[in-house]
């Protein structure tokens, strides 16, 4: 009997210790709460390279996070033409085992991106990108955003936001300083008035194939984006390279915390030691000089700091910004009248000023809200903020958890082209300033049409929907809008269904919406350009009345298209010529069968060609003008629809 009570102690004994061995990772953490994620738009050409490449990279990846225990590793396989470059990276305070459980989450999670060329998973506890180009050195790249807690602290929460700014600082500052870019810090600050002491966690990090000063330009970034999360309890900021995050709660183990004191001292007291040093011995005229060197040291550095990773590029971290709506509430000051910066068919657009500064537009969407309507939201916006194109106005994200829907767009300095055509600023744009509008509308329209990865009808294209930027570069506003609507709402509205004097007659009329549609609202945008004239308005010094269109028809039909142009450019600055080009582009652009108009690209092109245009027959359009149908003989053309589009068009001009 002894022996038997000995084995079935020796079997407690090593149940026990299994317990024990399983019980300690379960109070482990690999921490895979999703902060971010996204999938590259574009597919790998070669899948079979792709899956083979991408495969190996993770599973490098794996084992230099893993058996090799460290925190940060790169791979990268080049084989085919479907390249693999990869970075993964662990917060330093994961252990070994956590830091392997995060990856494995991440690389099941980045699956889902299918044969994205590109994609990015960003967790609490790790993150893991690849992308078909090298991106190791990458910091900061739009698409940076802090992402704040759901609750505001309750109590003390001025001693909180300033403890928690104190501690972003120091870690701003120390951790670029810091071997292996890492720092996790605990910061206790006394309450006002003796209550309990308030205390906050924060981490940074920077991938470690970063420069020391590419640290420091992310982090900087990062700091700016989380102090617009104070005093939430919590807030993160995420970008290309680097990490940054503080808590009320604390997320790391209390023996994991980094001794900032000698990374921060070394800057501004080891500055003040040699000043102190210098009044003492030498005296003031080499304090001047060292205050001068100083000066022109930081000033030399700062480019540098600032330097910005690559913003070109399909597969770079992007993605729609969510706005907070009381951030962009108080950006535009309650959306106030003043900064007010017009009114579109979409709704009403504000100058805001974000908290770390930045301009922005942001327009307000006059579209009913609704559950269903709110996803496919989302998913438009993602859509559109994913076209990038120097014609075209960069949405950079949008707010949909507010009482409104908003939509965030960079700021345009110059606001749009009908304020220099038409506004108190008419007259003041030259030709050559003239022609670079007329063409970057084009390439801007011709990439929405043909290059992006899905069609985009823009529906709306007219002189007020082109901002100009400080150099008055042209950039198109407003596309992809009409995806957001209905489709019960897209096809002749009362609102939304393009504006009168430069809608096709065959999407105004019988509702017929094809590229096409953009090119002949273009072609009436040109005419506008060069004539200085609105499409729907007479000129008042005009003794035979005649809209746009049909005045420049005539004009052409008696070769004198010179007659168009508008009389405050400088004849000696444009070739006559090349400006009867352009108005036969343009009136190319508007002949009334869709099918007799160029394509965007086609226009882009005779716009770039020297010669003079092998003549394409043209037929006299359409006008379907201003508010009144065209008066005598230029209706014959269109007698046939004609009771059929008074119908439509006063349901047009009707709001
Ligand atoms: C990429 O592939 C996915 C799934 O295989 C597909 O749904 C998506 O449309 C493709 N994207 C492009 C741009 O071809
Ligand atoms: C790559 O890995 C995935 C998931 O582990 C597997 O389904 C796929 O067959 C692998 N592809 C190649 C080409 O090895
Ligand atoms: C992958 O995506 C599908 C649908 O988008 C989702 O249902 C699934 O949960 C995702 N898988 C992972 C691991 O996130
Ligand atoms: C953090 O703050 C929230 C809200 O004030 C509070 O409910 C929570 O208990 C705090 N957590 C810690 C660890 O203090
Ligand atoms: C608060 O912190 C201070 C030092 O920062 C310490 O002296 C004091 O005892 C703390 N108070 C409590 C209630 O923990
Ligand atoms: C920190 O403490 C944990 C136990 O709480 C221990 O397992 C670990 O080895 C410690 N790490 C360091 C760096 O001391």
């Amino acid at each position: 009997m002894a022996p038997k009570a000995a084995t079935e102690l020796a079997m407690i004994w090593l149940w026990l210790l299994l317990v024990a061995l399983i019980a300690a990772p379960a109070g482990a953490d690999p921490q895979t709460r999703l902060l971010n994620q996204g999938c590259s738009q574009y597919n790998a050409s070669d899948l079979s390279d792709f899956y083979a490449n991408l495969n190996a990279t993770f599973s490098d990846l794996g084992d230099q996070l893993g058996g090799g225990g460290k925190h940060f590793a790169t791979a990268q396989q080049t084989r085919g033409s479907s390249p693999v470059y990869a970075m993964a990276q662990c917060r330093n305070y994961l252990s070994v085992a956590d830091c392997s459980d995060c990856f494995a989450a991440a690389e099941k999670q980045i699956r889902n991106c299918s044969a994205a060329n590109g994609a990015r998973v960003i967790y609490d506890g790790c993150f893991l990108r690849y992308e078909s180009n090298g991106f190791y050195d990458q910091t900061t790249l739009p698409g940076n955003v802090g992402l704040c807690g759901k609750q505001t602290v309750s109590r003390n929460a001025a001693v909180f936001t300033s403890a928690v700014e104190e501690m972003l600082s120091d870690l701003q500052v120390a951790t670029p300083k810091i071997n292996g870019f890492f720092a996790a810090v605990k910061k206790e600050a006394t309450a006002s008035g003796g209550g309990e002491n308030v205390t906050v966690y924060g981490v940074a990090q920077c991938a470690e194939t970063v420069t020391k000063s590419g640290c420091e330009a992310c982090l900087e970034v990062a700091y700016a984006n989380l102090q617009s999360c104070l005093p939430d309890t919590d807030g993160r900021a995420v970008d290309a390279g680097c990490f940054l995050r503080y808590s009320n709660a604390s997320f790391f183990a209390q023996n994991q915390t980094t001794n900032l004191a000698p990374f921060l001292s070394n800057g501004s007291s080891s500055k003040k030691a040699i000043i102190g040093g210098v009044v003492g011995g030498v005296g003031a005229l080499l304090l001047l000089l060292l205050i001068g060197f100083f000066v022109w040291f930081k000033r030399s550095r700062k480019p540098q700091a600032g330097a910005r990773g690559d913003i070109l590029g399909a597969t770079e971290l992007q993605g729609p910004v969510n706005y907070r709506f009381k951030d962009l509430k108080s950006a535009t000051n309650n959306f106030s009248q003043e900064n007010k910066l017009g009114e579109g068919g979409f709704g009403d657009v504000y100058k805001g000023t974000l908290r770390n500064g930045k301009l922005v537009a942001v327009k307000k969407l006059a579209i009913g809200q609704s559950q269903r309507g709110k996803a496919e939201f989302e998913s438009e916006v993602k859509l559109i903020s994913n076209v990038h194109h120097r014609n075209l106005v960069r949405l950079l994200g949008c707010s949909n958890k507010g009482p409104e829907l908003l939509l965030v767009y960079e700021y345009m300095a110059n606001s749009s082209l009908d304020r220099f055509l038409f506004g108190e600023r008419r007259g003041s744009l030259n030709w050559t300033q003239r022609h670079d509008i007329i063409m970057g509308t084009a390439k801007g329209l011709a990439y929405l049409h043909e290059e992006f990865h899905i069609c985009i009808i823009h529906r709306d294209i007219k002189t007020s929907n082109i901002l100009l930027d400080n150099d008055f570069h042209p950039k198109i506003a407003d596309f992809g809008l009409a995806r957001l609507l209905p489709e019960d709402q897209t096809h002749l509205s009362t609102r939304f269904a393009g504006t009168l004097g430069y809608t096709a007659p065959e999407y105004s009329i019988h509702g017929q919406l094809s590229e096409k549609a953009d090119v002949y609202s273009y072609g009436v945008v040109v005419l506008e350009i060069i004539s200085g004239q609105k499409s729907n308005e007479i000129r008042e010094d005009d003794p035979v009345g005649e809209y746009l269109l049909e005045r420049a028809w005539k004009l052409h039909e008696r070769n004198s298209h010179i007659e168009l142009v508008d009389e405050s450019l400088d004849p000696e600055e444009y070739e006559g010529e090349t400006m009867k080009k352009i108005i036969e582009i343009a009136l190319m652009c508007i002949q009334s069968s869709p099918a007799a108009r160029p394509t965007m690209s086609e226009v882009v092109v005779l716009l770039k060609s020297k010669d003079s245009l092998s003549p394409r027959p043209l037929t006299r359009p359409v006008f379907v003008d201003g508010n009144l149908w065209p008066k005598g003989d230029a209706s014959t053309s269109t007698a046939s629809s004609a009771s059929n589009a008074t119908a439509s068009i006063s349901r047009v001009s009707g709001r």
